[in-house]
């Protein structure tokens, strides 16, 4: 695997390039990121994958700055997992000069994380528009653990008309449940064990409609409920259908139930897709 640091350098090496996959990420690589690299590698003959901690897209006072940077722990993972190019530029390199032409996400970027996260999905649309320029793969993969993320770059890819297909990748979960996540390294071991609660909570939704509830509002409230008096603070919980990211008309079937949570100092997120019976 070839670690380049520079856009010349990247655009050098896949010059001529017939079919390459791509998977954009932030670095500090886990299981879930190398389902990604895995899937990418079914689907391109060259395989690209990102590491760029992209300062647009934390909010003033987030954790940008603690954000764990382990670039040769995560090179070593690419490798095993059979990724071709590590692209690990600089903020210098991404960002010459201050990034005045921020791209305007679409509106079902406004609610959910993006009611919580102002200008999150502005910077990720943004970084992740520059990173197909400078890539330009046939098809980039995103991970569902990030649902509204993937939904937000569909319309990006839709109307920017990059004619580049995107896959989407199944959570991966540990044994207890709780969503591999980066941030899930700041949790205390009492943290840790109390994460688990949000999967739970969703699978609790989810189990409550498959046998038939249809009061969604009622049940994301109890999720909410539940989370609040164990001590989490809730920043949603909630049912959208899918295909829109939009509050469910009656009789839809395609959902998903959303969460975001904090627990102590650190904002966890996770998501559960739902087919009514
Ligand atoms: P990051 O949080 O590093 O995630 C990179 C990719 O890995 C995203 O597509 C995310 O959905 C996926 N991912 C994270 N945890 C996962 C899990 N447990 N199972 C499956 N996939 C998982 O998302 C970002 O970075 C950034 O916003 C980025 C798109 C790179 C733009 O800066």
């Amino acid at each position: 695997m070839e670690t380049i640091h520079t856009v010349a350098g990247l655009r050098e090496r896949l010059k001529g390039e017939p079919s390459v996959a791509f998977v954009p990420t932030m670095g500090n690589l886990h299981a879930g990121h190398l389902a990604l690299v895995e899937e990418a590698r079914r689907r391109g003959r060259c395989v690209v994958a990102s590491i760029f901690v992209n300062r647009l897209q934390f909010e003033p006072g987030g954790d940008f700055d603690r954000y764990p940077r382990t670039l040769a722990a995560d090179r070593a993972k690419l490798e095993a997992a059979g990724c071709d190019v590590a692209f690990a530029p600089d903020e210098r390199e991404m960002y010459p000069e201050p990034q005045e032409i921020l791209l305007t996400p679409p509106k079902s970027a406004d609610q959910l994380c993006g009611d919580f996260r102002p200008g999150h999905f502005q910077g990720v649309v943004t970084v992740v528009a520059k990173l197909f320029d400078i890539v330009r793969p046939h098809v980039a993969v995103f991970g569902k653990k990030d649902y509204q993320q993937l939904h937000v770059i569909r319309a990006l890819v839709r109307q920017l008309n990059y004619g580049i297909e995107i896959a989407g990748v199944e959570t991966v979960r540990e044994p207890d449940g709780l969503a591999m996540s980066s941030r899930n390294g700041y949790l205390s071991a009492a943290e840790r064990a109390e994460a688990v609660r949000l999967s739970r909570a969703l699978a609790g939704v989810k189990s409550a409609v498959e046998g038939g509830a249809r009061d969604f509002a009622a049940l994301t409230a109890a999720a909410r409920d539940d989370l609040a008096a164990h001590g989490w603070r809730v920043d949603y919980v909630e049912m959208r259908d899918r295909a829109r990211l939009a509050t469910p008309v009656p009789g839809e079937r395609e959902l998903v139930a959303l969460g975001a949570a904090w627990l102590g100092q650190t904002r966890l997120i996770d998501n559960l897709e739902i087919t009514c019976p």
